[in-house]
């Protein structure tokens, strides 16, 4: 799509020089998260995610650009809202944890669309943990039962302490009961989340964790269609927040649940092919996510509702973070400007400024 473009605020996005790029390391990254504070910043990524939601129509869209191979997949999230552009780089290889390696990780970047020039480079594996989150705990703000006080945890891998989280930083759950097939995947998360302010239940099958649970995450690794919900587990009213099935190939419900739920996508032609979409047929019905927070499609239908979120994460989510980190470091230590672009005197002297630096 072709628009007339307008420049963006110098002040607001150009470091000094142009030619230097802000870069936010992980180390900074962590800095960053830790000053604002781990569930400030999730409230305030999806008060930005969902201000992007509600301008849906202005993004150029696209499903990412996925490379598979039989052990993971690397992808490419680009869009714009014509005044900036941003793309993240993920991968997602679930046998790297046997590698000591994450499954997950990612960086970022945002451009003037005016310019072309890169205005942020970003890490964004904790990033996208945490925009992962918190587009969770929007999804689920809009569609969870009222008055969710328990989620149930399924995969309690490097997502899963922020999920639980942000769903009790924009939810209010007080209770999460965790499982992972992996006990000593449990057991890091209950370490980690003991101190947060939530109850952690650590359990020892799916079953025991689905116990009294007003919303169901499904976050667990694998690059098959699995089944870490049958349709006996799912009663009525609950909430699914399904994040882990986010590749072709690769789910994580039985089809009975996903047939019977009202679904709840991102980009339909992305999650046609990545989400559980994947597993019905063409015309299943769904609603998108944008259409509910703008208000123009309504959310839960009544209290028996099964919802169900079926997310693969979209580059607007990313976006988004990557917006926030641009209007949060400004001011503050915690990037390094980077010579990340060529920035001859003479704009057409490429090769004299080559030359010059000849030793
Ligand atoms: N939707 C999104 O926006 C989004 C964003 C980030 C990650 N993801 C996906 O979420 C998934 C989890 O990511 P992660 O970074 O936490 O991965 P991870 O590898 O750190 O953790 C996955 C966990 O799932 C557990 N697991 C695997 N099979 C299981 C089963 N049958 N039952 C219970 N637990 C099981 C593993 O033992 C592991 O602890 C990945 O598939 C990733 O691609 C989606």
């Amino acid at each position: 799509m072709e628009r007339p473009v307008k420049p963006l605020n110098p002040s607001e996005l150009q470091p000094s020089d142009k030619a230097l790029v802000p870069f936010v390391s992980v180390d900074n990254m962590m800095r960053l998260i830790h000053h604002i504070g781990v569930e400030p910043m999730l409230r305030d990524l999806a008060a930005y995610i969902e201000a992007d939601f509600k301008r849906w129509d202005l993004f150029d869209k696209t499903p990412r650009v996925a490379s598979h191979s039989d052990v993971g997949v690397i992808e490419l999230m680009p869009t714009s809202d014509g005044e900036a552009y941003g793309f993240k780089y993920v991968n997602g290889h679930p046998k790297n944890t046997r590698e000591g390696l994450q499954t997950v990780t990612a960086f970022g970047l945002l451009a003037d669309v005016y310019t072309g020039y890169p205005v942020l480079l970003t890490e964004m594996t904790l990033l996208t943990a945490m925009r992962t989150a918190a587009t969770s705990a929007m999804a689920a703000k809009y569609l969870a039962p009222t008055g969710s006080r328990t989620m149930a945890m399924i995969g309690n891998g490097a997502q899963a302490e922020f999920q639980s989280l942000a769903m009790k930083a924009l939810v209010g759950i007080d209770t999460v009961r965790l499982y992972d097939i992996d006990s000593r995947a449990t057991e890091k998360a209950a370490r980690n989340l003991a101190g947060s302010g939530l109850t952690v239940v650590a359990c020892t099958s799916a079953e025991k964790a689905i116990e009294g649970a007003q919303i169901l995450t499904t976050c667990t690794a694998d690059k098959a269609n699995a089944t870490i919900l049958t349709d006996n587990m799912v009663g009525a009213g609950v909430h699914i927040n399904a994040i882990g099935g986010d590749c072709p190939g690769k789910t994580e419900l039985h089809r009975d649940i996903v047939a019977r739920a009202g679904m709840f996508v991102e980009y339909p032609p992305q999650t046609r092919i990545e989400g559980e979409l994947q597993q019905m047929p063409e015309d299943h019905p769904f609603t998108e996510l944008w259409q509910v927070i703008s208000g123009a499609a309504p959310g839960r239908r009544d209290a028996q509702q099964v919802t169900l979120f079926d997310s693969v994460g979209f580059a607007i989510e990313d976006f988004s973070a990557l917006r926030y980190i641009r209007d949060h470091i400004r001011g503050t230590a915690y990037y390094m400007d980077l010579d990340l672009l060529a920035d001859p005197d003479d704009p057409r002297d490429l090769f004299g400024m080559l030359m010059r630096a000849k030793g």
